[in-house]
């Protein structure tokens, strides 16, 4: 992939070095730590930093927007989790399907040990707190606030923006601790920024819009054709490059500028929008076997 004519992402050292330092601090106030990943590409929407950030405690990871994702991917994400040492769960906050598993995973799996010591001991009574983290975007607020049934200040994990970390009650036995900071992902690597772009978890202006959507339908293209055939009525041809499948879209949307020419610039509009909101079904963006 060429990507000289993608623009430089910002990356923020100084509040990246402060979020480390606060995890780091908070870290000894809690029983294990809760990562939330986006399921559409659990590696490239997770801080690189994390295993180092949070080695020794007990993980659990939550796949959420699974309602976005493709199922049997999903599935072989948990696997690849498992087999590295952290227990996983997916959820969707849209229609609140997993969330229920959530504690139970922390306290059956992810705390069994610590479970198993408290019950020896007699301190089944002491509660169990969970630091919650994640990037931008990938729906830590609203996780949050499913869980604990009630809405809470949105975390603003901006650049600039001052936020204390915050100690949520779920029940007599379980607080989490929404932690605040810029937990941005490895932006060196553009891959892993055209799928966030993809998703919409950054700035979509790191492409212009038409490579960005050009990029996606390529993608879909190799991965879900199908998608392609459904939504737009396209036949992705194996030698059609990104831009042709966009302007075959456009085409077939009817998209036209005057003199006869494909309005690109709105079919990538299209695109991107209809991607994100679930229209083209279900898919991820990465898969365990790519990255290992
Ligand atoms: P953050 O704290 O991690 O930054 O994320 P936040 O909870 O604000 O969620 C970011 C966006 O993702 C929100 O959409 C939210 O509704 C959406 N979202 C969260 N969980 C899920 C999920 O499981 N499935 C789907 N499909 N979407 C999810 P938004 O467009 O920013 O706002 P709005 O549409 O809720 O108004």
């Amino acid at each position: 992939m060429d990507n000289t004519d993608m623009k430089q992402i910002q990356w923020f050292p100084g509040h990246m070095a402060k979020t480390r330092r606060l995890i780091a601090a908070n870290l000894k106030l809690v029983d294990a730590v809760a990562e939330i990943v986006d399921a559409r590409a659990p590696l490239s929407s997770r801080n690189p930093e994390m295993d180092s950030l949070t080695r020794g405690k007990p993980r659990l990871v939550i796949l959420n927007k699974c309602d976005l994702a493709d199922e049997k991917a999903t599935q072989s994400w948990i696997n690849y989790f498992k087999n590295n040492g952290a227990e996983a769960v997916a959820v969707d906050c849209k229609s609140g399907k997993g969330l229920k598993n959530i504690l139970p995973a922390v306290k059956n799996k992810v705390l069994a040990e610590l479970m198993a010591k408290r019950e020896k001991n007699g301190m089944t009574g002491a509660a169990v707190r969970l630091m919650v983290v994640g990037i931008p975007n990938v729906g830590k607020s609203t996780v949050i606030n499913r869980l604990s049934g009630a809405k809470h200040a949105k975390a603003e994990d901006r650049p600039g923006v001052t936020r204390t970390k915050q100690w949520v009650k779920l029940d007599k036995s379980t607080e989490l601790l929404d932690m605040p900071g810029v937990l941005w992902p490895k932006f060196e690597d553009q891959e892993v920024a055209i799928r966030l772009a993809f998703t919409g978890a950054i700035s979509d202006d790191i492409l212009d819009i038409e490579t960005l959507a050009a990029k996606l339908l390529y993608f879909l293209a190799q991965g879900y054709p199908d998608s392609l055939r459904e939504r737009y009525k396209v036949e992705p041809e194996p030698e059609m490059t990104g831009f042709e499948l966009l302007e075959a879209v456009g085409k077939k949307r009817g998209m036209m500028i005057s003199g006869g020419e494909i309005n690109t610039e709105r079919a990538a509009i299209t695109v991107i929008d209809e991607f994100r909101s679930g229209k083209l079904g279900r898919i991820t963006l990465e898969m365990p076997q790519k990255r290992e």
